[in-house]
């Protein structure tokens, strides 16, 4: 079944219909759902979404936009969250010059702080970068992340930069861009990277996949990522959805389902 990797249903966005839409999930073929906290407040909820329903797993951890909220106490709060049985992953955490604030050094120093606390946790972790990709690269070299382990996730760079995540054994998070006309460098990245490499995934309620681009985003448009990537690699959709399954709860550490 789907195995999707990078959610957000504590987003408001699902305020009016997240007990309906979850409850659809296993029948439309949506397996597993690792929900990604990008705040402490959603790390919280990550933590009661993955309580209540057994097939979302959750990851803690607060997103490049977010860290002025970050202090030692909140490092502490996302230390204790990490101990929760469900939580599989630290993030998302990393680097975001799309808008000028927070300020770089800010960014710089909490990303750094989570990947030591991901590395202390024994989690893999769930990087975000955006128009960073110099110093994202920097700072996870700096700190060994190919030891850590984990996924970049929403994928935007071209086969260069591909090719230094694989340096660090890293996994590729790929979601509705990949449907876009104008993604031509990544789709070509996609061509490049190893299918045991790539982890299907949305960014819900952000970035839905043509032809419902614009929209409301949630597991639901994965099999247009699927079909895409299936495209793109010349396999089936069946083998792209079994493949990135295996794919994450191998990054994961979640054991395997008998079917
Ligand atoms: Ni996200």
């Amino acid at each position: 079944m789907i195995f999707e990797s990078h959610a957000h249903y504590d987003d408001e966005a699902f305020d009016g219909d997240r007990e309906e839409l979850l409850a659809s999930f296993e029948g439309k073929g949506i397996g597993t759902v690792i929900n990604i906290g990008a705040s402490l407040a959603g790390s919280e909820a990550t933590v009661k979404l993955a309580g209540q329903y057994p097939f979302i797993y959750g990851a803690v951890g607060v997103h490049p936009s977010e860290v002025e909220e970050l202090s030692e106490e909140g490092m502490e709060r996302l230390r204790v969250l990490c101990g929760h049985e469900k939580i599989v992953a630290v993030g998302e955490t990393g680097l975001d010059y799309h808008y000028p604030d927070p300020a770089v050094s800010l960014q710089k120093e909490w990303f750094a702080r989570q990947l030591v606390l991901a590395r202390e946790v024994k989690l893999p972790v769930i990087i975000h970068s955006r128009e960073a990709a110099k110093d994202t690269l920097d700072i996870m070299q700096a700190h060994h992340a190919g030891e850590i382990g984990g996924v970049v996730h929403c994928f935007s760079y071209g086969k260069e930069m591909a090719r230094e995540y694989l340096n660090m054994d890293f996994y590729f998070g790929i979601g509705g861009v990949i449907t876009f006309k104008n993604a031509k460098k990544l789709k070509e990245a996609v061509q490049y990277i190893p299918m045991d490499k790539i982890l299907l995934e949305t960014d819900s309620p952000y970035l839905s996949p043509e032809p419902h681009r614009g929209e409301r985003n949630s597991s639901l448009n994965l099999p247009y990522v699927v079909e895409a990537i299936a495209g793109l690699k010349g396999i089936s959709c069946e083998e792209v959805v079994e493949t990135t399954e295996r794919n994450a709860r191998r990054l994961f550490n979640l054991t395997v389902q008998p079917d």
